[in-house]
C-alpha cells in the first residue's frame, strides 16, 4: 500500500533566455502563468500535497501560486538535484511516491502523470521517468539503455560522448520516485560534471548501482513535454494549447470555422451546434449555450454567460454580461456588467456606460426589448420588458415595461441655411 503521493515542482531557476524583468515561470501562457499550469497539472492528477521549490524572484512566483502549495527555498541555483534536496524537510520520514516536475514544462496532461504513477506502483519501480523520442534531441538529457532495454543512466547534453549524442530518446524532466530511496540517492549526487551542478538525473544511475528497479514511460504526444525557455517557445506552446482546446470543443459538437484564428482560453463551456466565426477570443470561465453564433471578430471576456440561440456578431465586446435566450447582439457593441433578457435586439453601436472612472455599475434589460442603434445606456440603469429605445438615445433613467424611451434632441432643419 502506498501511503503518500506528493509532488515537487522545481521553480527556482532563472530563465535568462526569456529576456524579461520577470521570472520566466510567471510569464503567461495563454492567459495563465507557466508555473501555475505546472502546479494545476499535478492537482488535476489528484495530488494534494505539492511543494514548489522557489528561489530566483521567489516573491513573484509565490504571489502567483499563493497557498495552493508549500514552499521550499533554494537560494543558490546549484542544479535540479540540489533543488529537490531543498524539499527534504517535507519528504523526511514519509513513505510513498513523489512526482518531480520541471516548472517550465506546462502542457503535461494529468492522465500522463497518472500513467507514470500507476506504472511506478504496479511495476514496483523506485524511479519512473517520462521520456520521448525526438528527431532533434539537442539540449535534452539522453536516455542510455543497456542491451536488455533497461535504463542505465541519463546523460546531459554537455556530458555526452559523440555516440550518446546520437540517442534520440530524451528525458522529459518529469519523474516519479519512491520517496525514501530518492532521499537516500540524493545524498550521493555530486557536481562532478560539465556544468558543475547537482543533477537530479544522476539519481537513476545511483539507484541502478544499488540494484533498485527503475523504468520509463514513453510519452505518446511529444507536445506534452515541451519546455519554455524563450519567447519563441512561448508562442509555440500557445499554439499547441490553442489547438488542444479548440479540438476538444469540436469533438463536443462546436463548429469552429478557423481553428488557427480562434482563441478560446481554458475552462470555457460551449454548447452543441454553436458556431464560432474567425478572430473570436473567449476568455476563461465563459459559458455559452447551444445554437449560438459568435463572431467574426468578437471578444467575449470574463464573467459572460450566454443562454441558447444567442447571436454575438462582429466587433462586439462583452464583459460580465448575462444574455438571455434568443437575444441578438449583432454588431459594433460594447456590453459590460449587464443582464439582458430573452429575445432582445441590441442595435448597432449600443454601449453600456458602465464605468464612471471610479466604479463599475450595472445595466439591466428585460425580455423582448428593442434597443435602437447607437444607444448609450448610462449605468446604473434598468430597462423593463417589451420596451423600445429610440435610436441615438442616451438613457440615464430607468425605463418601465412597454414604454418607448426617446432621449435625444429633436432635429431642427434650418431652411436655406447653407446657401448663405
Ligand atoms: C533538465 C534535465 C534534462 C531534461 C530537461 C527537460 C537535469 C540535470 N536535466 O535539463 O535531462 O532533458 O530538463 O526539460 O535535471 N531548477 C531549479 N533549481 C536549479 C536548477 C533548475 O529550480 O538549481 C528548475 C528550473 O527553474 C526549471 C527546472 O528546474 O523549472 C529544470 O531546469 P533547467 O535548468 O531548465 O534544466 P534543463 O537544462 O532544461
Ligand atoms: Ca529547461
Amino acid at each position: 500500500m502506498e501511503d503518500n503521493i506528493m509532488a515537487i515542482v522545481m521553480a527556482a531557476g532563472k530563465g535568462t533566455r526569456m529576456k524579461s524583468k520577470k521570472s520566466k515561470l510567471v510569464q503567461k501562457l495563454f492567459g495563465k502563468e507557466i508555473v501555475k499550469r505546472a502546479v494545476e497539472n499535478a492537482e488535476k492528477a489528484g495530488v494534494k500535497d505539492i511543494i514548489a521549490v522557489v528561489g530566483y524572484m521567489k516573491e513573484e512566483v509565490m504571489a502567483v501560486l499563493g497557498d495552493s502549495v508549500k514552499y521550499a527555498y533554494q537560494d543558490e541555483m546549484l542544479g535540479t538535484g540540489h533543488a529537490v534536496i531543498k524539499a527534504k524537510e517535507y519528504l523526511k520520514g514519509k513513505k510513498g511516491k513523489v512526482l518531480v516536475l520541471n516548472g517550465d514544462v506546462p502542457l503535461i496532461r494529468p492522465e500522463t502523470l497518472n500513467k507514470l504513477l500507476e506504472k511506478s506502483i504496479e511495476n514496483k519501480e523506485y524511479a519512473t521517468l517520462l521520456t520521448a523520442i525526438y528527431d532533434n534531441p539537442t539540449g535534452y538529457g539522453r536516455i542510455v539503455r543497456d542491451e536488455g532495454g533497461n535504463i542505465e543512466a541519463i546523460v546531459e547534453e554537455k556530458d555526452t560522448t559523440p555516440s550518446q549524442k546520437e540517442i534520440k530518446e530524451i528525458n522529459a524532466g518529469i519523474y516519479c520516485f519512491d520517496i525514501e530511496e530518492l532521499l537516500s540517492a540524493l545524498e550521493k549526487v555530486t557536481p562532478n560534471n560539465a556544468q558543475g551542478e547537482y543533477y537530479l538525473t544522476d539519481v537513476i544511475q545511483i539507484m541502478n548501482e544499488k540494484g533498485l528497479k527503475t523504468g520509463a514511460v514513453i510519452v505518446e504526444d511529444n507536445t506534452e513535454i515541451l519546455g519554455i525557455n524563450d519567447r519563441i517557445q512561448l508562442e509555440m506552446l500557445t499554439k499547441v494549447l490553442q489547438m488542444r482546446i479548440n479540438t476538444e470543443h469540436m469533438k463536443n459538437g462546436v463548429t469552429i470555422e478557423d481553428v488557427n484564428n480562434t482563441y478560446i482560453y481554458d475552462e470555457v463551456e460551449i454548447g452543441m451546434d454553436t458556431v464560432i466565426h474567425p478572430n473570436t477570443t473567449i476568455k476563461s470561465g465563459v459559458v455559452i449555450g447551444e445554437d449560438c453564433e459568435i463572431g467574426p471578430n468578437a471578444y467575449i471576456r470574463e464573467g459572460c454567460k450566454l443562454a441558447n440561440k444567442v447571436k454575438i456578431g462582429n466587433f462586439v465586446e462583452i464583459k460580465k454580461a448575462l444574455i438571455g435566450e434568443g437575444t441578438k447582439v449583432p454588431h459594433f457593441i460594447y456590453l459590460g456588467d449587464c443582464e439582458v433578457g430573452e429575445k432582445c435586439n441590441i442595435g448597432c453601436g449600443t454601449i453600456t456606460c458602465n464605468y464612471d472612472g471610479f466604479h463599475k455599475s450595472k445595466t439591466i434589460i428585460g425580455n423582448h426589448s428593442f434597443i435602437g442603434s447607437n444607444t448609450n445606456l448610462v449605468a446604473p440603469v434598468t430597462i423593463g420588458d417589451e420596451t423600445f429605445i429610440a435610436a441615438g438615445s442616451t438613457i440615464t433613467e430607468d425605463v418601465p415595461d412597454y414604454a418607448l424611451a426617446i432621449a435625444r434632441q429633436r432635429q431642427i432643419n434650418k431652411e436655406e441655411w447653407n446657401k448663405k
